[in-house]
């Protein structure tokens, strides 16, 4: 079966991304890398593209003609493969169009681009759940500082938290070798700061006469899985502080650092002490901390914990679990029903520790699944740990790829334990300004679940994606002839 384009364009709007496009069926796209790249570049390109979509829709000087009943033969080789070009090409156009007219969709309306989502919101599929259709997912919880709630004490808040928060995907080890680790997180820590992630887990080492972020094997940095200088990561926050001065962060440092005074050094150089909360502020028995304003007005806003025990009278940075309860990190805190605590840490219930941390990530992160990970079941063991902690709700939420969900994600959890924490509501959403503890508003979660607008654009996004794949299938078939 054989079947051609016919091709009208107007040269004004198609000379630009197509520059051969006036003399088809001259091929403008040789090769599968150039395609891949031309791919990149289209969505590099957006605004531009949403223009060029627009002028397409607009002038509807655009016609693609299928003749699929035309049966003879691709004459050569050289033909079937300009015609399959020129079908890829279509496709992608074809593509490109009906996604990019949904501006400013809500959470789970279909989108291409991040750009198509509202704010706090981005552009992906998971496909680990079954879902194809590329949505828009929530990247930020809601600031509970924004809503006006500050007056609290700190562990009645929740903090999305990211684990391994320097372990960016793709990137490359400033010691120049190819990172050979796990990477658990896709943006900077500045992106992430600026999202609204307040708990950052930083794993320090001894490396090249500095302190670096690191994986390890066996407590040992190698050049192959450092990442970088703990001072630019540092300072990045210092940064963001500064700008952000209502911001409250809290750092979790996976301690390997024996070179003397080596935290305290590199905080120093990092502009970060003039932030440091004491650990003589921190509750010892189960206490409530200062209130939130207070860490504000005092610009004490810089929470440290260490792994390591010693650290908190040599150089007054807070052991850990002292004052925090933790479970079980990795594959064997992800069993349902289940919250155990980490070796490290006292029991979950532990009362005379003030804060709670929930770890929900498998040992080996993965960014597939993660979405799956991130979303219903980590709202589930959002409840297990609560029932299991002395009926307490997570401070901190930690998760790899804080931004891959099917939906509301690691935000929308973070939303569920500050709404109980804040004001005893099933989310922060819920919470009524100046209202009592427990007098909620109970929204409509229209805006959580897809509507009928989202369910149409869905039904129609798979009629392309059907569409798509008869061509494709055709394409594939030209070949084999
Ligand atoms: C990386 O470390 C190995 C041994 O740990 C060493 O042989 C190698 O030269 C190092 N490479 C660089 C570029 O520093
Ligand atoms: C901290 O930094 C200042 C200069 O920025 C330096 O004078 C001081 O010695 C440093 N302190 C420590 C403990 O490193
Ligand atoms: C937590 O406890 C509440 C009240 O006892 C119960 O209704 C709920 O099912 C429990 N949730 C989980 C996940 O264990
Ligand atoms: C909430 O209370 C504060 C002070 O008590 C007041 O200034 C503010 O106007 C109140 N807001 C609302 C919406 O009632
Ligand atoms: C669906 O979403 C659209 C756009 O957000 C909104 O205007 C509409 O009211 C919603 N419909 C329902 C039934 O919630």
């Amino acid at each position: 079966m054989s079947f051609s384009f016919v091709i009208l364009c107007q040269k004004n709007y198609f000379l630009h991304l197509f520059p051969r496009c006036q003399q088809p069926p001259t091929p403008f796209i040789s090769t599968h890398n150039e395609l891949r790249k031309f791919w990149y570049t289209l969505h590099k390109k957006s605004h531009h593209l949403l223009h060029f979509s627009q002028q397409i829709s607009k002038k509807t000087k655009f016609y693609t003609t299928l003749q699929t009943s035309q049966l003879s033969r691709v004459t050569t080789k050289k033909n079937s493969m300009i015609q399959t070009r020129f079908v890829l090409a279509i496709l992608l156009l074809l593509s490109l169009q009906l996604p990019l007219f949904s501006y400013a969709a809500k959470i789970g309306q279909t989108c291409l681009l991040d750009k198509n989502c509202d704010s706090g919101l981005h552009c992906e599929t998971c496909i680990a759940n079954g879902n194809l259709r590329p949505r828009c997912t929530r990247v930020q919880p809601l600031d509970p500082i924004s809503k006006g709630v500050k007056g609290l004490p700190f562990n009645r808040y929740s903090w999305l938290t990211t684990h391994n928060s320097f372990a960016l995907l793709g990137q490359k080890s400033l010691t120049g070798i190819p990172i050979v680790a796990p990477t658990n997180q896709q943006d900077s820590v500045t992106a992430q700061l600026q999202n609204g992630v307040r708990g950052l887990m930083l794993d320090m080492y001894d490396f090249e006469n500095d302190i670096w972020l690191c994986h390890s094997f066996g407590g040992t940095c190698y050049n192959f899985t450092a990442f970088q200088p703990a001072i630019n990561v540092l300072k990045e926050i210092n940064v963001f502080m500064e700008a952000n001065p209502s911001a409250v962060i809290t750092i979790f440092i996976e301690d390997y650092v024996t070179s003397p005074k080596g935290l305290t050094k590199v905080f120093n150089a990092s502009g970060l002490f003039k932030y440091w909360f004491p650990v003589s502020r921190m509750p010892k028995n189960g206490g409530d901390w200062p209130l939130l304003t207070d860490m504000i007005s005092s610009n004490q806003r810089l929470v440290v914990f260490t792994s390591k025990q010693a650290k908190e009278s040599s150089e007054g940075i807070a052991y850990e679990w002292r004052y925090v309860v933790e479970n079980q990190y990795g594959d064997d805190g992800m069993k349902a029903g289940l919250c155990p605590n980490r070796a490290e840490s006292p029991p979950m219930n532990t009362m005379s520790r003030s804060l709670v941390l929930m770890n929900y990530f498998p040992t080996t992160p993965d960014l597939v699944t993660s979405c799956k990970d991130n979303s219903a079941p980590l709202v589930n063991m959002l409840n297990t740990c609560h029932n299991l902690s002395g009926n307490r709700w997570p401070n901190f939420i930690a998760v790899n790829f804080y931004k891959r969900s099917d939906g509301g994600g690691a935000p929308e959890a973070t939303d569920i334990a500050n709404g109980h924490l804040i004001c005893g509501c099933n989310s922060i959403t819920d919470c009524k300004v100046n209202a009592s503890f427990g007098s909620c508003q109970d929204l409509p979660k229209a805006e959580l679940s897809e509507n009928s607008t989202s369910m149409a654009s869905m039904i129609m996004w798979n009629k392309w994606f059907g569409f798509y794949m008869v061509l494709l299938v055709m394409v594939f078939s030209c070949y084999l002839y």
